[in-house]
């Protein structure tokens, strides 16, 4: 059975510089949480974390991290926990090149899978013995619907995000034994830098809506959840469409 988890909460937000990880930071905040933002903008993460401090009285500070630096994760995991003592993690940083320009350099396929899969396996991994030894906690990491299936126009992010769901799974298995629960949040589009300009989006979401997602689903201690929820429907879909016409389609 899971312990306790002690109060307040604290969240260690890796990516903190996105508009859902700064959306989080407000809800999480505004739920009685203290704050460790992490991310490369420091400048950015400071004023994110005036806001919260200004607009919730709670405590938020920052810490400088690189997803793609594998080798600086295990200091920065023992860093995180020493400020912490105990900790919640939201992962949210992410990389999506168009498929097209990666089509046209690799060094672009290499970035989303260093960002997307590598990085975040492997601060998730130095992570993990921390949250063993908690006994407690919450995971939340910020998939995609795109890791449900390979799709002509977003195949190396979408294959990135896929290795990162089947590692949660397995971290799933193994630190439920812990009493941690690990979340996968797969979004359809959301509104934010990432996508800004690019065509064909429907049905966006809002960073806050999806971040208000994630902390309900954390206190859930769900497992998988698509935000909106009907993306579960859409993908439910896209999944069972046979691979003859599916290789056909423009998407
Ligand atoms: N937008 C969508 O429609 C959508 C849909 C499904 C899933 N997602 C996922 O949701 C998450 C948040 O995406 P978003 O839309 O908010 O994207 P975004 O606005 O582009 O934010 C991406 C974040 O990742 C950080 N990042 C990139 N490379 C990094 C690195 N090497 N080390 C540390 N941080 C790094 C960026 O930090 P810097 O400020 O330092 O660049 C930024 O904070 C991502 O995992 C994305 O894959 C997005």
């Amino acid at each position: 059975m899971a312990a306790k988890d002690p109060q307040p909460q604290v969240w260690l937000v890796l990516g903190a510089s996105s508009s859902v990880a700064r959306a989080f930071a407000r809800v999480a905040a505004e739920d009685g949480a203290d704050l460790i933002l992490a991310g490369r903008d420091l400048e950015d993460l400071k004023c994110t974390a005036a806001d919260v401090v200004a607009r919730t009285g709670r405590a938020a500070e920052v810490l400088d991290f690189d997803a793609e630096d594998l080798a600086s994760h295990e200091g920065f995991a023992a860093e995180a926990v020493r400020r912490a003592g105990f900790l919640n993690v939201f992962l949210t940083f992410g990389a999506m090149p168009e498929q097209e320009e990666i089509d046209a350099d690799f060094a672009l396929a290499e970035r989303a899978i260093a960002v997307n899969y590598s990085g975040a396996v492997s601060v998730l991994h130095r992570l993990a013995p921390y949250l063993e030894a908690q006994g407690a906690g919450h995971v939340v990491v910020l998939s995609s619907v795109a890791g449900d299936r390979g799709r002509l126009k977003n195949y190396v992010y979408g294959s990135a995000k896929a290795g990162l769901n089947t590692y949660l799974q397995g971290l799933r298995a193994r630190l439920f034994r812990k009493g941690v629960s690990v979340t996968t949040i797969k979004p359809g589009f959301m509104d934010t830098d990432m996508t800004w300009g690019l065509d064909g989006m429907f049905l966006v979401a809002s960073p806050d809506e999806v971040a208000r997602a994630c902390l309900k689903a954390a206190k859930k201690r769900r497992h998988v959840v698509y935000v909106p929820f009907f993306w579960w429907g859409i993908m439910t879909i896209i999944r069972h469409i046979p691979e003859f016409i599916f290789k056909k389609m423009n998407i």
